[in-house]
C-alpha cells in the first residue's frame, strides 16, 4: 500500500494471529506431536473461529478460554491423537503464544509518537492477560479489551464500538489491524480505517467492506499512520 492514513490517534490491534503468532502453542508441543503439528493447528483455529460465529449465531456466548479448548478437543479427536497430558500442555502453550518479531519495535514506535494503541480481541481477560505479560508486553498497550465486556464475539458491531467508546474516538480517527481478513473487512464495515496485515496471502473476502489497504506484516505500519 502506498500514501498514509491521515488524522490516526489510535491503533488498534486483533490479537490471535495478528500481534501473537497461534501456531507457536502446536509447534511447541512438536515433540509430541511429530509432523502433525501444522495440521493439529489449522484445525484447531479453523474450528475455533467456526465456534466463536456458531456461538455467536445460536445466543450461546461462552468464554474464548472454553471455546479454544473445545475447537482442540475436536481437532485432536478428528485427527485421532490420544496422548495424556497433551490437552493441557497445549492449552497452557496457548497462554504463551510468541510475539510476531516485528511486534515489539513496531510498538515502541507508536509509541513514541504519542499514538495510543489497543489490543480487541475474542480472547477472555486472563487469556490476554497472560499473552501480553509473557511476551514482555506490560505497560505497552493503553487498553487491552476482551469481547467479554461486550458477551459476543466478532464480528459483532458492539466489539468494535467497545474500542471507539474506550478509547473515546471517533472510529475515523482508528486504525485497526488484523491479520484475519473477515475481521478487517468486519471492522472497516463498521467504521474504522483499516489496514489488513495479510500475513498469509489469502484473497480478498466477498464480504463488506474493503480495508483501506492490505500489508504483508506489522512492520509497515509506522510509516503508514
Ligand atoms: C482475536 C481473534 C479473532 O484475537 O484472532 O479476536
Amino acid at each position: 500500500m502506498t500514501g498514509k492514513l491521515s488524522g490516526i490517534e489510535a491503533c488498534v490491534f486483533d490479537a490471535y494471529g495478528t500481534l501473537f503468532d497461534f501456531n507457536t502453542a502446536a509447534a511447541g508441543a512438536c515433540d509430541e506431536l511429530g509432523p502433525d503439528w501444522q495440521k493439529l493447528s489449522d484445525l484447531w483455529r479453523l474450528k475455533q473461529l467456526q465456534y466463536t460465529w456458531l456461538r455467536g449465531l445460536a445466543g450461546h456466548h461462552a468464554e474464548f478460554w472454553q471455546v479454544t479448548g473445545d475447537a482442540l478437543d475436536f481437532a485432536l479427536a478428528q485427527l485421532g491423537i490420544v496422548r495424556p497430558g497433551l490437552r493441557e500442555r497445549l492449552m497452557q502453550l496457548y497462554l504463551r503464544l510468541g510475539a510476531f518479531p516485528e511486534v515489539p519495535a513496531m510498538l515502541q514506535q507508536l509509541k513514541l509518537r504519542g499514538i495510543k494503541l489497543a489490543i480487541l480481541s475474542n480472547g477472555s481477560p486472563a487469556m490476554l492477560a497472560a499473552v501480553v505479560s509473557n511476551s514482555g508486553l506490560d505497560n505497552v498497550f493503553d487498553a487491552v479489551l476482551s469481547v467479554e465486556e461486550v458477551g459476543v464475539f466478532k464480528p459483532h458491531p458492539s466489539v468494535y464500538a467497545l474500542a471507539a467508546q474506550r478509547l473515546a474516538l471517533a472510529p475515523e480517527r482508528i486504525c485497526f489491524l488484523s491479520s484475519n481478513g473477515w475481521d478487517a473487512f468486519s471492522a472497516k464495515a463498521f467504521g474504522f480505517r483499516v489496514l489488513w496485515c495479510n500475513r498469509f496471502g489469502q484473497p480478498a473476502e466477498r464480504i463488506p467492506d474493503m480495508p483501506d489497504g492490505e500489508i504483508t506484516d506489522l512492520s509497515a505500519l509506522p510509516d503508514l499512520v
